[in-house]
């Protein structure tokens, strides 16, 4: 008995002993930071807070923002990923502030509970620039300008072209059964994307049977396909919120036995999605597998730079900065969309 007692208290001491050299290593890396920052006095220090890596256009907008950022270019870049948790990206804001960087860049992964953190940025300080997602403050001077899509006019782009092609076709609105496999929720892209799938499944009489969440990935956008399948045996239209989980509906389409395709009146099932930058999703729109694209720009690297410039010759940028973005389809039948008055040409991918 007494040689366990011992013997558990070796125990217990090794793993106190570990656990405090973890911590202790943390926060030596963490000084190792502030120390390099305080040399990288002749840089610009930008502390980038990014969300995740669920997707393709996630690693381009990285990607982008990496590239940019350069000791080259005259930037000290400190990188941090949220592994898609707020609470990590709210603990790298904090450690920015810390190390009193020049700039915070912040990706959001969802919209809501920044009021905090970003009034501490404030405080401090530093201006904040939000990239892509927006956040939901009740002070707007918490930020100094956002840079990113407009999420809600991708998605007018391909409901506009659904209802052409579809009228084009002689297909009746209400024989339109449509599933929308949605991305992370409480994020820009999801609300903007999902609620204009609503507003014209409302206006054109269409048939929106499910909204679900594939969280903006590949392996979520099959699980959820393959349940809305066992679900629904009418489903000939699925609205993906991104190429990643087009991909993943698609696997499930087709094991389930179904064909994917634009011809509805046959029995395939029409996918459509948002992107635009994975090669898989371009190579099944143009083979028709993927009807639409709508196309989200992810290389933001040089738009933050810019903002960054002006910030720093003492100018005041547009609050809000929209990108310019295209409409991919194969499909001849459409030439253009009309939205709020503008003219959309439809691209070949
Ligand atoms: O916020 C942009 C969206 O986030 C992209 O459409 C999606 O692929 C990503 O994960």
């Amino acid at each position: 008995m007494k040689k366990i007692i011992i013997n558990l208290g070796i125990i217990t001491l090794l793993c106190v002993t570990f656990l405090v050299g973890c911590m202790l290593k943390t926060e030596d890396d963490q000084d190792i930071a502030t120390e390099e920052l305080s040399k990288a006095d002749s840089y610009i220090t930008v502390g980038f807070s990014q969300l995740g890596a669920e997707s393709d256009w996630r690693s381009a907008n990285t990607d982008s923002m990496l590239g940019t950022f350069t000791e080259q270019e005259g930037y000290y870049l400190v990188y941090k990923n949220g592994q898609q948790k707020q609470a990590n990206q709210i603990t790298a804001i904090r450690m920015f502030i810390q190390q009193e960087v020049d700039y915070i860049v912040l990706a959001p992964a969802t919209e809501d509970g920044w009021d905090s953190v970003l009034g501490e940025a404030k405080d401090a300080g530093i201006p904040v620039i939000l990239v892509d997602r927006r956040v939901n403050t009740s002070d707007k001077t918490l930020y100094s300008c956002w840079v990113g899509s407009d999420f809600e006019l991708e998605s007018k782009k391909i409901t506009a072209w659904i209802k052409a092609y579809t009228e084009k076709k002689g297909i009746d609105p209400k024989d339109l059964h449509i599933v929308n496999i949605q991305g992370s929720l409480g994020s820009t892209a999801q609300l903007g994307r999902s609620r204009g799938l609503k507003n014209a499944a409302r206006e054109n009489g269409w048939d929106l049977m499910a909204e679900v969440s594939g969280d903006f990935t590949e392996a979520k956008g099959q699980e959820v396909m393959d349940a809305l399948l066992k679900r629904f045996d009418n489903i000939n239209l699925v609205y993906c919120e991104n190429d990643n989980e087009a991909i993943g509906a698609i696997k499930a389409i087709e094991n389930s036995g179904r064909k994917v395709g634009s011809d509805i009146a046959s029995g395939e099932i029409m996918v459509v999605s948002f992107d635009g930058v994975n090669e898989t999703a371009l190579e099944y729109a143009r083979e028709g597998k993927i009807s639409c694209i709508a196309e989200c720009n992810p290389l933001h690297g040089p738009r933050v730079e810019a903002l960054i410039e002006m910030l720093g010759r003492g100018e005041n940028p547009l609050k809000y900065n929209y990108v310019d973005e295209k409409i991919f389809s194969s499909l001849s039948v459409v030439e253009s969309v009309t939205v709020d008055e503008n003219v959309y040409e439809i691209e070949r991918p």
